[in-house]
């Protein structure tokens, strides 16, 4: 017998809450306690979403409760881009949907496209308003419009959702301004300065050039503002269960618009307590359990992706470790892959990348896996630690961090890649980069005819890399074409002063030049062979393995079908690899998936030439 529509909702509300409830309170009583109160208003508002699901969206978390591992096939392959920057707004994006098709994408990022504050907003990432769309680009309706389009084409769609903060110009903030206590406790306020100086004895700055020190002082209502990132993003007080009921409540707004997937920003800043730098709390991964199982219940088809650029011991812990395992985000972007692709490349070493993804990380996870990504809208910092590098003969790790900052902006003597030194911390000497994928790689510094060979290599290694390492692949807009950096931010007033805008461009419509086509092509042909190859679904594991030739990095995807053992060439040598490595890896025909021939040579060995990338089963 098949129920009418209003009894089998309740059913598999039901039936959802009653798997899901204990992620939910176990995580959400170790925050805040016992509230019964508060936690029956939180099931109402879970129970008045689902029912307001539209039917599209309530089959479709049908199709992936049955599913639940959906987002981690190897058919999965995601776009990041500035709406404005790619097509003007949200409806330009409906001509482009066939280029997404052409390229092989089926998971799209709208970079932040939630209300901003006027002026300058950090890229997007200071909110004024979560439940309206940015007026640049389109209407809510519009945004809509474009996901139930992309979601016919089985595209899915992830937006922005800033955690950590609000604008200070949202209704919240305004209200805790003019003096309303209740919304002065969804902020973090202070009376005195010796309070706030307690705390900063511990942290770190974020934008230490841009917005230095962690709390801005208002005279106009005499109190001191926890404010990480910029002044204008004030941090929430996530202790406060007011504030978790309204996130709750804005996500499954978000998720009955047709969000797909939730990028949860600045996660790690979540949670503060005195004494500690104020990241990665403990405290942090019970919050994100409790919403990962509040939208499981009522938005089961949306998942949660988490942005913590932080070091590999923490990094690990976003994906669901311990108590938390497959309860927590299902992505996480693996910033340690994309700083060791950058630092391999420039030293044409492996040795450090090999032993910190084979240390730090599991071969898999439940439910949960990497966005891989080499470059994207933010700086490149350079997360590697002193207790990893002094497991590697010959690195100290300060001067290999400076060393690689100084080689990222073009300032080391015979370096091929040319960006921008971001945030120098004249204090802790530490600096980060800027700078676009083909400019880094060294497509902007290339004069001659082989300079150019080795920076579209570079490009379509790292490609490669993303593409089979284990996760979602992540393009950023532009990559694949390979823009150079855009200088012309420099002269955009709200722009100028954050040298991140030189990796933001426009995309060019007209038509491509030879070079641009050949990235293209070879970044098209990467993930279609990605799409043939069940070995590289993010469920299968990865195993890192040391090849014994150092400029070479490889791992194993362990499949059903049998190993597929990938292997980089980072450097412009030709390179040697024993065929008996090979085997104990067990390839048995040596057949390259991405040249689609054998790599077997008379010699007993395997004969890599530069920048090779090759798939080997
Ligand atoms: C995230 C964003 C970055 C932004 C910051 C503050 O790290 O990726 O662009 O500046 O959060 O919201």
């Amino acid at each position: 017998m098949r129920l009418s529509a209003a009894p089998q909702d309740t059913l598999l509300f039901d039936l959802r809450f009653n798997r899901s409830e204990h992620d939910l309170f176990s995580a959400f009583r170790k925050i805040y306690g016992e509230k019964p109160a508060v936690e029956k208003r939180l099931k109402a508002l879970l129970q008045r979403h689902w029912l307001a699901r539209s039917e599209a969206l309530k089959n479709l978390d049908l199709k992936r409760d049955l599913n639940p591992d959906w987002f981690l096939s190897e058919k999965m392959v995601g776009y990041v881009f500035y709406v404005d920057r790619f097509a003007g707004n949200f409806n330009g994006v409906l001509d482009h949907i066939g280029y997404f098709e052409s390229l092989g994408i089926n998971y799209v990022h709208f970079m932040p496209c939630l209300k901003p504050r006027p002026g300058n907003s950090d890229g997007g990432y200071s909110v004024m308003d979560y439940r309206a769309i940015n007026p640049a680009l389109g209407t809510m309706q519009e945004f809509e419009a474009v996901a139930q389009a992309l979601r016919e084409r089985e595209i899915s769609v992830t937006i922005d959702l800033v955690l950590n903060h609000t604008a200070k110009e949202h209704e919240w903030a305004m209200k805790a301004k003019a003096g309303d206590i209740q919304y002065q406790d969804y902020y973090l306020m202070f009376d005195s300065q010796a309070e706030v100086l307690a705390y900063e004895k511990t942290l770190v700055e974020v934008f230490p050039n841009d917005a230095p020190g962690n709390f801005t002082y208002y005279p106009e209502f005499n109190k001191y503002v926890w404010t990480t990132f910029n002044e204008h993003q004030w941090d929430l007080n996530w202790a406060n269960p007011e504030v978790f009921l309204e996130i709750a409540d804005i996500m499954l707004f978000l998720a009955n618009k047709g969000v797909d997937c939730l990028r949860l920003d600045a996660v790690a800043f979540m949670w503060k307590r005195l004494g500690t730098n104020c990241q990665n709390l403990p405290e942090v991964h019970d919050i994100l359990q409790a919403l990962r199982a509040a939208t499981r219940i009522a938005a089961p088809a949306m998942i949660h992706k988490a942005e913590a650029i932080v070091a590999p011991r923490d990094l690990v812990t976003y994906l669901g470790v311990g108590r938390h395992t497959g309860r927590e985000a299902n992505l996480a972007y693996h910033n340690n892959l994309m700083v060791h692709y950058w630092s391999s490349l420039a030293t044409r070493d492996t040795q450090l990348m090999t032993y910190v993804l084979r240390k730090h990380f599991p071969e898999r996870f439940r439910n949960a896996s990497w966005a891989t990504y080499l470059r994207c809208h933010d700086d490149i910092g350079w997360a590697i630690t002193d207790e990893d590098c002094a497991q590697v003969p010959g690195i100290e790790a300060f001067a290999h961090r400076k060393y690689l900052a100084d080689f990222y902006a073009g300032q080391f003597p015979g370096s091929f890649a040319r960006g921008g030194i971001f945030q120098e911390n004249p204090l802790t000497g530490d600096k980060r980069n800027s700078g676009s994928f083909a400019s880094l790689a060294g497509l902007e510094s290339a004069e001659t005819e082989l300079e150019m060979e080795a920076a579209i290599n570079r490009i379509l290694m790292g490609v490669a890399l993303m593409a089979s390492f284990g996760g979602l692949p992540l393009l950023f807009m532009g990559d694949e074409i390979g823009l150079l950096n855009d200088y012309a931010f420099a002269q955009v007033p709200e722009h100028a002063h954050d040298n991140r805008w030189l990796h933001r461009p426009e995309m060019p419509w007209g038509k491509r030049s030879a070079i641009q086509q050949r990235v293209f092509d070879g970044t098209r042909y990467i993930i279609q062979q990605r799409k043939a190859c069940p070995h590289l679904a993010a469920d299968i594991p990865t195993r890192i393995v040391a090849v014994g030739n150092s400029a070479v990095f490889a791992f194993v995807r362990e499949g059903d079908e049998g190993p597929l053992l990938a292997m980089f060439n980072f450097s412009e040598l030709w390179q040697n690899v024993p065929n008996e490595f090979l085997s104990a890896q067990g390839a048995l025909k040596f057949l390259d998936v991405l040249s689609a021939a054998s790599v077997a040579t008379p010699e007993g060995y395997v004969q890599l030439p530069p920048y090779a990338r090759v798939w080997i089963t």
